[in-house]
């Protein structure tokens, strides 16, 4: 059985530019960043630590547990050094594992070879160890062993995740161009909104940016309602602690937040999707969804966020028709949203000169592999103050 008291270094991965946003959370839960890198955070903690990590991380993908690190000159010796790790300890024999893994490694041109070596020399610990062989597969609902190899060392992890933590579980339905939901969370985080202000989504498409900010008013974890996680697959795993885990989060739910949070969009299918999705999340009744043109989108008196995801011609629509969209997008925010700070997340910056305002930020994401831009605009009344 794993010790899941024992200190040891946990590894978190989230996409690149986010680790910025996740130091934030992870010293807001009272761990020190021993190392922060593009895309990831080094902490000590241990197994049980990870279980509130997994379900309160906003920005993080995954949760790594270092289990033994040393340099490795080429595939045999890999096998040969995972071979003498008790894996009986962290495999059930009869249970189910895959293997993941990063590698920029001159001995290795393919990583699924070294995937391979990694199984090989898990399962033939396990089986003369035990006299039993657990299943392996790419299945990453069960138990997960991640490989992390360069060419100072490679270091072997539990993948405490499994499947990506930007997965919470509450998106059935998709619609086009969705974006991953740690990115929504790290836009909200960037852009200063707090459940004391009003949230305005226009073109919401499957409601992404709007449940992330319900999610958070409602004082959910984000992992509310995902029930699967690696962790739950290590023998020796404590569930009444990930229950205790679960019922000191529901301290901070919040039954009626103040705010209001608006999601529209144009496509019928889009606010069909995102409902669906936002009752999944158990916000469905926060959001007040309507199917107009973004410009028709109702802007709350008070304090409030407008944020807008418009397409950008990269993946969708066609580049003069969204140069007259992005042009639009200015008037809006000019006029219907005196007052009130306004975001666009767009990766054409050639569009986003379309807007016509001056932006007061512009800080960098990736979608995916596309370069973006959030852009903040501050939208004075009448003339702009000093
Ligand atoms: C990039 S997608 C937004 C994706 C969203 N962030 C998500 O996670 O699903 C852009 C959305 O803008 C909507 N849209 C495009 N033109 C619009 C308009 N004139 N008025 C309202 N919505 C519009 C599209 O229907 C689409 O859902």
């Amino acid at each position: 059985m794993a010790d899941f008291t024992r200190q040891g270094t946990i590894s978190l991965s989230c996409p690149k530019l986010l680790s910025g946003f996740l130091e934030q959370e992870v010293i807001e839960l009272g761990y020190k960043p021993l190392r922060v890198r593009p895309t990831g955070i080094d902490i000590k903690g241990s197994l049980n630590d990870c279980i509130g990590l997994n379900l309160n991380l906003r920005t993080a993908h995954r949760v790594h547990y270092l289990i033994s690190e040393k340099p490795v000159a080429d595939p045999n010796e890999l096998y040969e050094w995972l071979v003498q790790i008790p894996w009986e300890e962290w495999i059930d024999p009869d249970g189910y594992f895959s293997v993941t893994s990063r590698i920029s490694h001159p001995s290795i041109n393919n990583t699924q070879f070294a995937n391979l070596k990694c199984k090989d020399a898990i399962v033939d610990r396990i089986r003369k160890t035990s006299g039993r062989r657990p299943d392996t597969g790419a299945d990453l609902n069960r138990t997960v062993v991640f490989l992390f190899w360069n060419q100072q060392s490679a270091r072997i992890f539990m993948d405490t995740s499994g499947e990506s933590l930007s997965r919470r579980g509450y998106r059935q339905e998709s619609s086009m161009a969705p974006m991953q939901e740690s990115l929504a969370s790290a836009l909200l985080m960037a852009s200063g909104w707090n459940p004391g202000m009003h949230f305005v989504n226009p073109m919401c498409g499957s409601g992404t940016i709007a449940i992330e900010a319900a999610i958070m008013a409602r004082g959910f974890e984000p992992g509310a309602v995902r029930k699967n996680y690696g962790f739950m697959h290590i023998p020796g795993y404590d569930r009444d602690l990930y229950k205790k885990v679960r019922l000191h989060n529901r301290v901070n739910r919040i039954q009626e937040p103040s705010c209001r949070i608006i999601a529209t969009d144009n496509y019928p299918g889009a606010i069909s999707a995102a409902r669906k999705n936002a009752a999944t999340a158990g916000v469905e009744e926060l959001i007040e969804f309507s199917v107009c043109d973004f410009a028709d989108t109702p802007v709350p008196d008070g304090d409030a966020i407008i944020m807008m995801n418009p397409p950008y011609g990269e993946r969708m629509g066609e580049i003069q028709q969204l140069e007259q969209l992005y042009n639009r997008i200015g008037t809006f925010l000019k006029h219907s949203c005196a007052g009130k700070t306004g975001f666009v997340f767009t990766g054409n910056m050639e569009l986003a000169k379309k807007i016509g305002l001056k932006a007061s930020k512009r800080i960098p994401f990736y979608n995916s592999t596309i370069e973006c831009r959030l852009l903040e605009f501050e939208l004075f009344e009448g003339k702009k103050r000093q």
